[in-house]
């Protein structure tokens, strides 16, 4: 494990970054858009390129997002550190620790109702395995090529799910949320909405959301497609529009480009670290996510998404160490093409950290998180995707309140 940052030195090095940014802010905004002219007209290359001109630059100044605002705080399957993930308990935990946005995965039952859930296999996050009475569902499918085994949402009723309770997804690294484990129910997407919309008017700020369509190949496949039926949810609860406060994410392409002709909010193409987009598997195409975030690859997302929500690896890599290593230059690409980037998935605990930010030796132990975001946010990104919702409020805070004070004096 490296050695820990002090929260000194991280504030020392927030105000140091901030005097920078000050002095040179709106010459950058300037730069960029006479670069992204540019880029459009001429031809470019799909190699990395720095976040910053010189890649030591990238440490000694902060890139702007896209709209010169703070990054979004995004609560990951709800408040997910504290709260078994995509329950309602984890989605209004997340809406008071002052998430901008919550995201719920989802997948469909049998019935065709959008629920949430990260996998449409539930035996590590519901306690399914304890009810004899479906004991005959257990079973094993291919999924996106990987052969699973277990129960499988497309098997259930709403009604028939309704009667299951969620757990923890990761009891050993979270035990203090095993206390939660039988309380709560698998929400629908209906009632993800409705609570958003509930504690929107209660607190007089609009919550926004951010939901997933998980395996849209598959469950197309079996007759249960997921894009109609989200455009659907979100109409009916009046958040269907441009100026919602909406991004629909898919780590599939095809299923993003149809959604693009039938509705008007906002789209996010998520990139992995490795591997190809299912879709494009399926149908032969030979391109993967690496092809997705070259400076083309990312004009072609332009033409039918708002942004990217890519993997941190994919913004700055780690060495085999688990050090992080130089910026890949993909914020700025996407920036230049318009594209905003909502990095995921910050977590608190060692394990997850980059090594640089690991403290002690116990895995399950919190690092530094705060060093983390203030890399990702130097390098301009526009939103986090996050376990811990609190702490990416108080990074936020930390970094951007240090520049509006100097600001101010
Ligand atoms: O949706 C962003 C991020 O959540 C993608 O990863 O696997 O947690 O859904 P995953
Ligand atoms: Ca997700």
């Amino acid at each position: 494990m490296a050695s820990p940052t002090s929260r000194r030195g991280i504030m020392l090095r927030m105000k140091t970054l901030s005097l920078q940014t000050r002095r040179t802010r709106a010459g950058a905004a300037i730069a960029t858009v006479v670069t992204s002219t540019a880029l459009l007209a001429a031809p470019t290359t799909a190699g990395a390129q720095p976040d910053s001109p010189a890649a030591p630059a990238a440490e000694a100044s902060r890139a702007d997002t896209v709209l010169g605002q703070p990054p979004l705080v995004i609560a990951h399957r709800g408040a997910s550190g504290y709260r078994p993930e995509h329950t309602l308990a984890a989605y209004k935990l997340a809406i008071q620790l002052g998430a901008d946005y919550v995201e719920p995965d989802l997948v469909s039952t049998k019935d065709g109702v959008l629920v949430a859930r990260h996998e449409n296999e539930i035996s590590t996050t519901t306690d399914v395995a304890d009810h004899p009475e479906f004991a005959d569902r257990h079973t094993t499918k291919t999924i996106d090529g990987v052969t699973i085994t277990g129960w499988f949402t497309e098997d259930f009723t709403l009604a028939e799910l309704k009667t299951l309770r969620a757990v923890e997804r990761l009891p050993t690294v979270r035990p203090a949320n095993t206390r939660y484990n039988g309380l709560y129910q698998v929400p629908t997407f209906d009632e993800v909405l409705a609570l958003v919309r509930a504690e929107s008017a209660k607190r007089g700020r609009t919550i926004g959301v951010y939901p997933e369509t998980k395996h849209p190949t598959y469950f197309r496949s079996i007759h249960l497609a997921l894009s109609r039926r989200v455009v659907r949810d979100l109409r009916q609860a009046e958040m269907n529009r441009a100026a919602s406060k909406v991004f629909i994410q898919s780590f599939e392409t095809s299923n993003l480009r149809h959604l693009d002709t039938r509705t008007n909010v906002k789209l996010v193409q998520l990139i992995n670290s490795t591997g190809a987009p299912f879709d494009l598997v399926a149908s032969g195409d030979p391109r993967t996510y690496a092809d997705l975030v070259t400076a083309a690859g990312l004009r072609e997302i332009a033409t039918y998404a708002d942004g990217i929500g890519p993997n941190k690896d994919v913004l700055i890599p780690r060495d085999a160490g688990g050090f992080l290593t130089q910026p890949t230059g993909v914020v700025s690409r996407a920036h230049r093409v318009g594209l905003v980037v909502h990095a995921f998935t910050f977590r608190d605990e060692n394990q997850f950290l980059p090594a640089d930010y690991r403290v002690g030796t116990d895995p399950n132990a919190k690092g530094d998180a705060f060093s983390e975001y203030a890399r990702f946010f130097d390098i301009g990104v526009d939103g986090v995707f996050a376990d811990y919702t609190d702490t990416a409020i108080e990074a936020r805070d930390l970094y951007y309140d240090e520049d509006t004070e100097r600001q101010a004096n």
